[in-house]
């Protein structure tokens, strides 16, 4: 089918050629007075991240009824668009959002190579977009740009957090295992760089593509790898699966399974008894008592009957970005300016405690080390206070 995808709306480009618009209010945009915002939700709905597409989505709907369905006093409608996780389709997917459906701000996604469609629109179109999840270090790194935002975590932290606890509890040689993309290698060497800062080292990096499942060829090499500990970069669906097959091979006992802390995130039903004493690093956890968290996880109870994840609470805290951005400007997302210069400069107060954001658009925030206990994710210390991705590459200030 040929649509508006092929053909991006070169936003930026318009704008910069007739810079009085810039400061003309959101009726310019084509809507006229009171009409609604559109903003674009890419997001997976199916596959095998589904479940933390549909958390995402959930929660920015929990902070929008809060507002009263309103930023930057406009009434804000949400057009949801399943990218499936494939790579594959996520340029058109982005161009459907922007030209078909007119997309004024955009919030998306959790793969980190699906997410790339993203930042390019961003970069080029000049488009506010706020990651909810992907941790891919370009977002924030080399193509670090004004108006992206993240309001999740960078895959390096907590990988480096689980690195870092491990060696300081004396493990001199682990494994990594993962799926083989953006998130499970730079997770890896988030790993690997925490561990080796308190004295250990990765010995060996077992690896798969994404989202195959078929695990056992690598988890037979294990055994024979000599490593204390195995840390994992796996999620959603595929981390159920995981957990239980490790288990189940008898590894679980012989050679402690760690991770970051997607590993046992929103799957520890599924996981049983299989996920039981499993410890993971993340910037979340179950039990944090804050009010804010305590709060939270109440009102996605009541509205989902779910419990809350860290998924849930990225998109509620990209939502809440957000909403600080388009109430700056008076709902005008064009005024990039004064938007870009009100969420960056954000306190959000998260239910994963207050954080704000570094230089490149990256929370800065506490890693928690985590225990998987009677079904939850219990905080039993700080693996990294308040870290900041590096942003390597990126030359914003
Ligand atoms: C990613 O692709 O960046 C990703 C996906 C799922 C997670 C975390 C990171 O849970």
């Amino acid at each position: 089918m040929r649509d508006h995808a092929q053909m991006p709306v070169p936003r930026r480009a318009l704008l910069a050629s007739a810079g009085a618009l810039l400061a003309m209010p959101a009726l310019a945009q084509g809507g006229g007075q009171g009409a609604p915002l559109r903003i674009g939700l890419m997001l997976p709905f199916s596959g095998t991240f589904a479940a933390l597409g549909e958390n995402i989505a959930a929660a920015v709907e929990l902070h929008l009824a809060e507002r009263g369905g309103r930023m930057g006093n406009r009434t804000v409608q949400l057009i949801r668009l399943d990218d499936e996780s494939n790579p594959a389709n996520a340029v058109q997917n982005v161009n459907r959002l922007i030209g078909r459906d007119r997309a004024e701000a955009l919030i998306g996604t959790v793969h980190s190579g699906v997410v790339m469609a993203l930042v390019q629109a961003a970069r080029e179109r000049g488009v506010p977009l706020v990651i909810p999840n992907a941790g891919n270090a370009a977002a924030t790194g080399e193509l670090c740009s004004p108006t992206i935002f993240r309001s999740s975590f960078s895959n390096w932290q907590p990988a480096y957090g689980m690195g870092l606890a491990l060696g300081k509890q004396g493990v001199k040689r682990a494994a990594w295992i993962s799926w083989d993309y953006a998130a499970g290698n730079e997770a890896g060497s988030g790993f690997r760089d925490g561990l080796k800062a308190a004295g250990g080292e990765v010995v060996r990096e077992l690896k798969l593509p994404f989202p195959e499942t078929n695990f056992q060829p690598l988890l037979a090499q294990i055994p024979g790898l000599n490593v204390e500990a195995v840390g994992s970069f796996f999620a959603g669906g595929g981390a159920v699966q995981f957990v239980r097959e490790y288990a189940a091979a008898g590894l679980k006992d012989r050679v402690p399974l760690c991770g970051s802390g997607f590993l046992t995130e929103g799957t520890l039903a599924a996981q049983g008894a299989a996920a039981e004493g499993i410890r993971t690093a993340l910037h979340y956890g179950d039990g944090l008592d804050n009010p804010k968290n305590l709060a939270f996880r109440k009102a996605f109870k009541d509205r989902t009957t779910r419990d809350a994840d860290v998924y849930a609470v990225q998109g509620y805290d990209a939502a809440q970005l957000l909403g600080v951005g388009l109430d700056a400007v008076r709902g005008d997302p064009t005024a990039e300016r004064e938007l870009v210069l009100a969420m960056r400069g954000a306190r959000i107060d998260s239910p994963r405690g207050a954080f704000t954001l570094s230089p490149s658009h990256n929370p800065v925030q506490n890693i928690y080390l985590r225990e998987a206990r009677g079904g939850a994710n219990q905080v039993i210390g700080i693996a990294a206070e308040a870290l900041a991705d590096p942003g390597t590459g990126c030359r914003m200030s």
